[in-house]
């Protein structure tokens, strides 16, 4: 098992660091800038039906859905269509409305979930296209789904996600570029310039990975906090889902995530010295918006850890400690802002004595309903 490591302590930290590589992997033979293309090969027959559909419903759960939300955020904004993201287990059970024709992404690492799998049944029943982004080749999910995109992250044992959520990003990223580009909602000066993007995701994950130290130090100072927030706006906020996520799982230190404006509707309550508050606060198109959200926090003696762009001035001097990742479109940041957070969670975890890589009553496939 330790050769399996490859020299980590846990498979989960082996897994944060293979990023670089395997969202690498994930667009090889996919995306060139300098050839101007972006292909996916498993998206043929049914690719006029993405581009033309009237809306898309996105299935999946736990870091799964997150990976839906951005997509959500992505496919709108780029392809301009409407898109449902729906936990499949509350989508089989509630009779939903689904036209003849409608498109469905099923997201799953394993392609085993059995209630996304059932979800995918009910919508196929009911004439849906349905398209699967997995990690797994060859698991049930890719069999019953029309077509797809595999996300090519390796095998994945760590049990809470890590690189299969960063390669289920960049797919899906890459499905609404290529879809607004086909469509034409996007023109070739944004299409060229997100190849260009997708491009530099691997050495800029790198450079996320070199907080490692500075998050071990922030890790020491709130290992022991009861509860914690985090939050994010836009494309951001599935980030401050996820980053909650991951430390509850692993660390069982209770974590919500939230947009940053509904703080204001009930988390504010909560704030005091002994709550940390982690934002994502990268300079995107809601980043004036954000900043007053930290200085509510920071009004409130809450303890603010903020994920940055390299060389932000103006929240150094309102946070109490800064993690600054590089420049990206604000549509693929959700790549790079997760890494600190997944590098967070490890450290406070390892601190407090936990099994990270099997978190009790947790299970990597949930295979039963
Ligand atoms: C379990 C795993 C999670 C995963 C979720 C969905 O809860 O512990 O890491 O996100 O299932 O799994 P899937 O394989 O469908 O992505």
């Amino acid at each position: 098992e330790s050769i399996e490591k490859g020299g980590f302590e846990h498979f989960m930290l082996k897994e944060i660091y293979e990023q670089p590589r395997s969202v690498h992997d994930t667009l090889r033979g996919r995306v060139s800038a300098k050839q101007g293309h972006l292909v996916l090969g498993g998206l043929r027959q049914y690719l006029h039906t993405m581009i033309n559909a009237k809306r898309i419903i996105i299935l999946g759960c736990g870091t799964s859905w997150h990976a839906g939300l951005v997509a959500e955020y992505i496919f709108e904004e780029f392809a301009r269509i409407p898109v449902e993201v729906e936990y499949a287990s509350e989508f089989r059970y509630r009779n939903p409305v689904i036209y003849e024709g409608d498109v469905v992404i099923a997201i799953s690492q394993s392609g085993e979930t059995a209630d996304t799998l059932a979800a995918i049944e009910l919508a196929k029943s009911k004439g849906a296209i349905i398209f699967g982004v997995c990690n797994v080749v060859g698991s049930s999910i890719p069999r019953v789904t029309h077509e797809g995109a595999y996300t090519h992250a390796g095998p994945e044992i760590g049990v809470a996600s890590t690189k299969a959520f960063t390669a289920q990003v960049t797919v899906l990223s890459m499905m609404a570029v290529m879809i607004a580009y086909r469509k034409g909602t996007i023109k070739e000066t944004r299409f060229r310039e997100m190849l260009v993007e997708f491009e530099q995701l691997p050495d800029k994950i790198e450079k996320a990975l070199q907080l490692d130290q500075q998050i071990q130090y922030i890790a020491e100072q709130i290992k022991d906090a009861d509860n914690a927030l985090f939050l994010g706006r836009g494309y951001n906020f599935p980030v401050a889902l996820e980053g909650a996520l991951k430390l509850k799982e692993i660390s069982y230190i209770h974590a919500e995530g939230y947009p940053a404006a509904e703080m204001k509707h009930g988390p504010i309550a909560l704030i005091d010295e002994a709550m940390p508050v982690v934002f994502i606060a990268t300079q995107d198109s809601s980043y004036e918006k954000i900043i007053s959200n930290i200085r509510e926090v920071k009004a409130r003696h809450g303890k603010v850890i903020a994920v940055v762009t390299e060389g932000d001035a103006e929240i150094r001097h309102m946070a109490d400690h800064v993690l600054e990742v590089p420049a990206a479109h604000e549509a693929l940041m959700p790549i790079i802002a997760v890494i600190p957070l997944q590098l967070l969670s490890y450290h406070i975890a390892v601190m407090r004595g936990c099994n990270v890589d099997q978190p009790r009553n947790l299970a990597k496939s949930v295979t039963v309903e």
